[in-house]
C-alpha cells in the first residue's frame, strides 16, 4: 500500500526514480522491521502488501534493520500521538537525538511537517512538505510522509514514516548556476552595451571626426578584446570544471615553466617598468598537466603585475619539496598584521611532499574581509585599479579548480598598503615517478 503510494507519487512528478527507490526500499525495511518486532498480534490479510510480497524470516528482518541502521538518509517511524517510535542513526544524528524517546513535535519545530505527519496518523496520502532552515547553516530538506496501515495491534492505530531528505547540495548547485548565468551575462552585456554606443557615434556626430574615430575604434577594441578574454575564461573554466575528477599524469618542471612564463609575460613588465625576477631550485618536478600549471603562473604572475606599483618588482620564488605544513603555513612573509587563508587544499596523508610556488608582488594589497570572496567567479575587490583594461574576475576561479584537480593548495597572505603573496603547491614526482597523492 505504501509502496504504492510512492509509486504514484513519482509517476505524477512528485517524487523523483532515486527518491521513490530509496523511500520504498526504506517503506520495505520499517514495514519488516515494523511486523517483527513492534506488532504483537499478526492479521494476515491487513498486512502492508510490501511484508507480503517479503515473506519476512528473522533473516530478512535482520537485514531490513541492518539497512536502515546504514541508510545515510534520515527515516523514522513516528507513532500514535506522534511518538517517535523508532529513528535510524541519520535521523538521530540530522535532528541531535538522544534517546529514541520524545515526541516529533519537540525535535522538529517545522508546523507544516508536523500536519502532514498528523493527517498521516489519521490515514490521510499526504503531499511531500520542503523547508528550509538558516541557522546553524542554511539547509533545504524535503520531508516525505506516508501512513502506514494498522496491523494486528490490539487497539489499531495508524502509524507514519518520515523520510527527511537534504536537498541543500542540490539548492546550492541550482543557485549557483543561476547566479553563474547571471553574473556571465552582465559581464558580456557590459561591453556590448558600450560597443553599441560607440558605433551609433560613429554613425552619427563624429562621422565626419576622424580624430575622434580613432580613439572610438581604439576603445571598441578594447572592448571586444575583453568580450573574447572573458569568453575564453568560461570556456577554460567549464573544460577544467570538467576534468576535475581525473587526476594529470605529467611530470613537469616548475622552474622551467615558469621562466617561460616570465619570458610570455616580458611586454607587460616592461609597460609597467616591474623587474621580474625568479628565485628556484632545479629541478621542482611534479605531477601535472603542464598547459594547466601554466595557466595557474601566468593567472598570479600576470595579476602580481596588473596590481603592482609603476616600478616595482615581483618575486616568484619556488621552494624544495616539503611537508603539507610547511607549504601552507609557512613563517609569515609579509609580517605578522598580514591576513592570510588557504583557498583550495588537498586532502593528503602524512608523508606527502609539496613544491610551493610563491608569487609576491608589493601592490594594494587586499583586506582580510575581502581574501575569503578571492577564488569566487567575478569576484574582484572593488576600488581596486588594475591598469587599463578590466579583468573578468574568474582568474583564480580557474586557478583553483586547476589545484584542485591536481591535489595541491593555493593560500594567500597580503596586507592592506603592503602588497600580496600568493602561492600554489603541488605533490612531488617521487622516485618512482608516481605522484604522492594519487588514491
Ligand atoms: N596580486 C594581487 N594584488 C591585489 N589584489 C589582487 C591580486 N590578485 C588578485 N587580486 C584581486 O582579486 C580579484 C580577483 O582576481 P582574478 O585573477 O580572479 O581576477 P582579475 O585579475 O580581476 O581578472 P582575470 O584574471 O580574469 O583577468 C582581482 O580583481 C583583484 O581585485
Ligand atoms: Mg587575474
Amino acid at each position: 500500500m505504501g509502496s504504492l503510494v510512492l509509486v504514484l507519487f513519482w509517476l505524477f512528478g512528485e517524487l523523483g526514480f532515486v527518491e521513490t527507490f530509496v523511500a520504498i526500499t526504506t517503506f520495505a525495511g520499517l514495514s519488516t522491521f515494523y511486523y517483527l518486532t513492534v506488532s504483537t498480534t499478526l492479521n494476515a490479510s491487513s498486512m502492508p502488501s510490501a511484508v507480503r510480497v517479503a515473506h519476512p524470516t528473522d533473516a530478512v528482518a535482520a537485514s531490513a534493520d541492518v539497512m536502515l541502521q546504514h541508510l545515510p538518509i534520515p527515516v523514522m517511524l513516528i507513532g500514535p500521538g506522534g511518538r517517535i517510535e523508532m529513528a535510524n542513526p541519520a535521523a538521530r544524528e540530522f535532528l541531535g537525538l538522544g534517546a529514541l524517546e520524545g515526541h516529533l513535535s519537540s525535535v522538529l519545530r517545522q508546523p507544516r511537517v508536523i500536519e502532514a505527519v498528523g493527517a498521516a496518523l489519521q490515514g490521510e496520502k499526504v503531499q511531500p512538505v520542503e523547508y528550509a532552515t538558516l541557522a546553524p547553516v542554511e539547509s533545504h530538506v524535503r520531508a516525505i510522509i506516508a501512513p502506514i496501515q494498522p496491523t494486528g495491534d490490539s487497539v489499531p492505530h495508524w502509524r507514519a514514516m518520515l523520510v527527511l531528505a537534504d536537498e541543500t547540495s542540490i539548492k546550492r548547485a541550482d543557485r549557483m548556476r543561476a547566479d553563474f548565468l547571471a553574473n556571465a551575462s552582465h559581464e558580456l552585456r557590459t561591453p556590448l552595451t558600450s560597443l553599441a554606443g560607440f558605433i551609433e557615434t560613429l554613425r552619427g556626430h563624429a562621422k565626419d571626426d576622424p580624430e575622434a574615430r580613432e580613439r572610438f575604434l581604439a576603445i571598441m577594441f578594447d572592448q571586444t578584446e575583453r568580450m573574447s578574454r572573458l569568453i575564453n575564461d568560461l570556456l577554460s573554466l567549464s573544460r577544467i570544471e570538467m576534468d576535475e575528477h581525473v587526476p594529470p599524469i605529467g611530470d613537469v618542471d616548475l622552474t622551467v615553466l615558469a621562466g617561460e612564463v616570465i619570458a610570455l609575460l616580458g611586454p607587460q613588465t616592461a609597460d609597467k617598468k616591474i623587474v621580474l625576477s625568479l628565485e628556484a631550485p632545479e629541478p621542482a618536478r611534479v605531477v601535472g598537466d603542464r598547459d594547466q600549471l601554466m595557466e595557474v603562473l601566468q593567472n598570479l604572475i600576470e595579476n602580481a603585475i596588473k596590481y603592482a606599483p609603476v616600478d616595482s618588482g615581483v618575486l616568484v620564488r619556488i621552494e624544495p619539496a616539503q611537508s603539507r605544513d610547511q607549504v601552507e603555513r609557512p613563517a609569515p612573509i609579509l609580517g605578522d598584521d598580514a591576513g592570510r587563508l588557504t583557498l583550495a587544499a588537498p586532502k593528503s596523508g602524512p608523508g606527502e611532499r609539496y613544491i610551493a610556488v610563491r608569487v609576491r608582488d608589493s601592490g594594494p594589497g587586499i583586506k582580510r574581509r575581502d581574501l575569503l570572496r578571492l577564488s569566487e567567479r567575478f569576484y574582484r575587490v572593488s576600488g581596486q585599479k588594475s591598469g587599463a583594461s578590466e579583468g573578468t574576475g574568474l582568474g583564480l576561479a580557474i586557478v583553483k579548480h586547476i589545484v584542485n584537480r591536481h591535489r595541491g593548495g593555493l593560500t594567500v597572505e597580503s596586507v592592506p598598503g603592503g602588497g600580496s603573496v600568493f602561492s600554489v603547491f603541488f605533490p612531488t614526482v617521487t622516485k618512482a615517478g608516481v605522484e604522492a597523492d594519487r588514491p
